[in-house]
């Protein structure tokens, strides 16, 4: 075995040329999806306290952002719906006319070529702000999220959003079976070629604060803990996955990106669906935070951070940094 002075790994390191002959990884405009929340309302364009730079769109102010993601070149919007109304059973989730649904039928009319992934849930249209419907259990004085009645109420928000043109569904709400049931019934009403991106392996994040600020879906009580994984558990993450693959997920997801690049890593080395990776709301706003104060170099730590999502085995990567990442990769 040779080594040091033979070896000497300083020699493919030593001119940016060179360097950029032997990197490994890379990201690009088209590992991107960038979310977008919209609103009813007219002339609403307001951003989000805690996420800089993201806005509330109502319908009217849409059309503008949508240009520039399409002149930006990025291929897919992830579309979040704020809606005004909320139930028990967050019926706004699949009715026809929901906010979802019009914005869908809208951007299909100005950039028809760009993909539109909805979130499927119920958290932002229930009024107690939980992913699936409630049941109360009054001799136990305990409440818990219903999993099989859930899965109906899924299923009608996922055909709803592809009967709008959603060109892939992506439900985030961690009850089991979900993507079995979406591709039930997406298949039943002639969506069989719409693909389902699952948010396979969903951790019970302090990471999403900020997105519960912007898509007011914070539980009104308890937590998320019953049906979103243990940040402390990694072996979890392949059932989920392997459940995933078995109902025919056609993409699978780690989400939070950050601290979870382990679980990223893993997937990637024992299944072959493409794999996202979600850099959610409190990694943008941890970064915007930072920026602002003048502690870190945004561009620098941004692109950092996506190059670690590729090399930890991410195909793409949804991020709210997707419009500034893009524009720094043109510069
Ligand atoms: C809805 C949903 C959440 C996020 C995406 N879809 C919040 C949650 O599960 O509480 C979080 C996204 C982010 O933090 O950027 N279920």
């Amino acid at each position: 075995m040779s080594s040091f002075p033979i070896i000497r790994n300083r020699r493919l390191r030593s001119s940016a040329a060179l360097r950029n002959l032997v990197r490994e990884n890379a990201v690009t405009v088209n590992d991107l999806i960038y979310p977008i929340f919209v609103t009813h309302g007219t002339n609403v364009k307001d951003e989000i306290s805690s996420m800089p730079g993201v806005y509330h769109f109502s319908l009217d102010r849409l059309e503008e952002e949508i240009r520039e993601i399409v002149a930006l070149g990025i291929q897919a919007v992830l579309l979040f719906g704020v809606p005004h109304d909320k139930d028990a059973h967050g019926s706004s989730a699949y009715d026809p006319n929901g906010i979802v649904q019009q914005a869908t039928r809208l951007i299909k009319t100005w950039a028809p070529q760009l993909l539109i992934v909805a979130d499927t849930c119920l958290c932002q249209f229930t009024d107690h702000g939980h992913c699936g419907v409630i049941h109360v259990d009054e001799a136990k004085g305990k409440a818990d999220v219903k999993n099989d009645p859930s899965l109906e109420l899924l299923t009608r928000a996922a055909v709803s959003q592809a009967e709008a043109g959603a060109d892939i569904i992506a439900p985030s709400n961690m009850m089991d079976g979900f993507v079995h049931a979406i591709r039930q019934g997406l298949d039943a009403a002639g969506y069989e070629d719409v693909p389902i991106m699952s948010y396979s392996v969903k951790y019970a994040s302090s990471f999403y604060g900020p997105f519960r600020d912007a898509a007011h879906s914070t539980p009104q009580f308890g937590d998320r803990k019953t049906y979103q994984m243990d940040p402390a558990n990694a072996r979890e993450a392949l059932r989920e996955a392997e459940s995933d693959i078995a109902e025919g997920a056609d993409f699978l997801m780690v989400k939070p990106a950050l601290a979870y690049m382990d679980v990223l890593r893993m997937l990637r080395d024992r299944y072959q669906l493409p794999l996202v990776a979600y850099n959610v709301s409190a990694e943008y706003s941890m970064v915007k935070a930072a920026a602002a104060q003048g502690w870190i170099d945004e561009r620098a730590v941004v692109l950092e951070t996506m190059v670690g999502f590729k090399r930890a085995g991410a195909d793409l990567i949804i991020t709210y940094f997707a419009k500034d990442i893009v524009r720094w990769l043109q510069a």
